[in-house]
């Protein structure tokens, strides 16, 4: 762990152009109006064969993954953007947390969690899950959780027009800042 490194965004899926990855961008526009800097881990950016090429006997061989992987090492504190698929959080992701080195990839680090739906919830139940997942692996995650309901209602082209969704963004990254 290296201090003061960047904050890591991850959009937890591997949808291309998704509305995660376009939130990660809104959200690392924020970050620098706080002068703090951040990268995006986009899981589009994960090599197409990685649950063959770089999971279980193959861990450590695929070099595109390892740098992904590197970068996650290095950082301390973690946003992850997730969209809910059929109920919870994309199986990518699992997949992805599945193929980092097991048990301390995220042990003693810190996350704050950000949910994107088209129905109501806003991901609750998706934000859930993957916060047993790392409870279980001993990351501290924020007790703030913005879920971005009707997502497709409320951002367009970069602009959030949810007056709630604008604040709970500012209040949970000042949060990250001082977590
Ligand atoms: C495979 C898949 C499953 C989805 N399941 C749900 C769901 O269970 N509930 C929901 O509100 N939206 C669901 N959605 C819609 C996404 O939450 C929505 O498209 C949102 O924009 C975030 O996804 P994105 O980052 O891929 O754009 C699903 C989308 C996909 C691609």
């Amino acid at each position: 762990m290296t201090p003061n490194s960047p904050i890591v965004i991850i959009v937890g899926t591997n949808r291309p152009n998704s509305m995660s990855g376009q939130i990660a961008e809104y959200y690392q526009n924020l970050l620098e109006q706080m002068d703090v800097s951040s990268v995006i881990l986009d899981l589009v950016q994960l090599p197409h064969d990685f649950t063959v090429s770089a999971l279980y006997h193959n861990a450590g061989k695929n070099e595109a993954f390892n740098s992904l992987k590197e970068l996650l090492e290095k950082a301390e504190k973690f946003v992850f953007i997730v969209p809910e698929y059929n109920g919870s959080y994309p199986g990518v992701l699992k997949a992805f947390i599945d193929g980092l080195p097991y048990p301390n990839s995220f042990s003693n680090k810190k996350a704050a969690l950000v949910g994107i739906s088209s129905n109501k919830q806003g991901a609750a139940l998706a934000l859930s899950h993957l916060n047993d997942v790392f409870s279980y692996l001993g990351m501290d995650t924020l007790s703030l959780r913005v879920k971005l309901a009707e997502i497709k209602s409320y951002f367009d082209k970069g602009i959030i027009s949810n007056t709630l969704y604008k604040e709970l963004l500012e209040i949970q990254a000042q949060k990250m800042i001082n977590f």
